[in-house]
């Protein structure tokens, strides 16, 4: 930090797996609930999204040896292989989880501010059913792996807001939680929106805000609190992960209100139902940190650095930085 200036470094969707998800070899093969199914999906995990989904850990080695010095630090959820479907509640995924977060801290320490992921709070499998969101996962969360839901700090004109997607889309996910546990996820929800709207009502308008938000789900949804509305105008940019590379980003532009489709199970109603609302992203000034890794397809992986100016006479300058499969050992 020159005083003046400053580096931002943003890593998201990073999915360490530690030795025990890493024992869990062919778990999501074994939702399936029948041959055509599991071919299904072997051939959609193995050519298109990730062939080895536990094998993140030299990716994530990668990017420690490689990153470059930065004055803060931003990572974006998601760092667990989530091989339960259940988040952190799981022994194996909170180990990941921790790992992943221990390894960041002692690397960066003062400097991290680390948002909450999907998968730290438990995500229903692509077929079968399997998991979902789980309380414990949310105290474990918040206790173990010290995530606070909502973080924000100032720096120069700029102020950094970190959210927690999950809750504030939970409108959409709530149906992927056990029944018992719905009354304690919306009071989760309601707690989370009245300090949004209140970090969002205390800033002045010359600020500018960078926002940190693991799903873009949750967008249009922040979009609706007046405090958000009134400073849309001031936020540079919202950085989101979840999303693995730019080529889904494109593609959920392309089927930006799309018709939600309810009948083809959880995970379809929930990507459609997020497509249908996807417009919105556009007034946040969208910008996805990709996976380590991005996709199997591409190989696209990487992070973001951004350069700041006290004063932000120019825009936060964004850069990817690539991490070639062929460079990782
Ligand atoms: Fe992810």
């Amino acid at each position: 930090m020159s005083g003046s200036s400053a580096t931002v470094l943003i890593v998201s969707d990073i999915h360490h797996a530690g030795p025990a998800e890493q024992a869990r070899r062919g778990y999501e093969l074994a939702c399936a609930p029948n041959w055509p199914v599991r071919q299904l999906i072997a051939a959609y995990r193995g050519y298109y999204w990730l062939r080895d989904p536990l094998g993140n850990s030299r990716f994530f080695n990668a990017f420690l040896q490689r990153a470059g010095a930065a004055d803060f630090v931003v990572a974006n959820g998601d760092y667990s292989a989530d091989s339960a479907f259940i988040g952190v509640a799981d022994d194996a995924a909170c180990a990941s989880a921790n790992e992943c977060l221990s390894q960041m801290r002692a690397r960066f320490g003062e400097r991290l501010h680390a948002t909450i992921g999907d998968h730290e709070l438990g995500k229903t499998s692509l077929v079968g059913g399997k998991g979902g969101l789980r309380l414990a996962s949310w105290e474990r969360t918040v206790g173990e792996l010290a995530l606070r839901p909502c973080w924000q700090f100032a720096w120069g004109r700029y102020v950094f807001i970190g959210v927690t997607s999950t809750l504030l889309a939970l409108p959409l996910l709530l149906r992927e939680a056990p029944a018992d546990e719905h009354p304690a996820w919306r009071k989760l929800r309601a707690e989370h929106l009245a300090t949004v709207r209140t970090v969002f009502a205390s800033l002045s308008p010359d600020q500018r805000v960078l926002l940190f938000c693991h799903d873009p789900t949750a967008l249009p949804f922040l979009a609706e609190l007046p405090e958000v509305q009134a400073r849309l105008g001031q936020i540079e940019a919202t950085v989101i992960g979840h999303l693995h590379s730019e080529l889904i980003l494109r593609k959920s532009r392309l089927l930006a209100g799309l018709p939600p489709i309810r009948w083809c199970g959880v995970s379809v109603a929930r990507m459609s139902t997020a497509l249908h609302r996807a417009k919105i992203w556009k007034s946040f000034n969208v910008r996805l940190c990709p996976s380590l890794t991005g996709i199997q397809l591409l190989k696209d992986g990487g992070w973001l650095t951004a350069q700041l100016d006290a004063e932000a006479r120019t825009p936060a300058k964004f850069k990817f930085h690539p991490l070639p499969w062929s460079e990782v050992a």
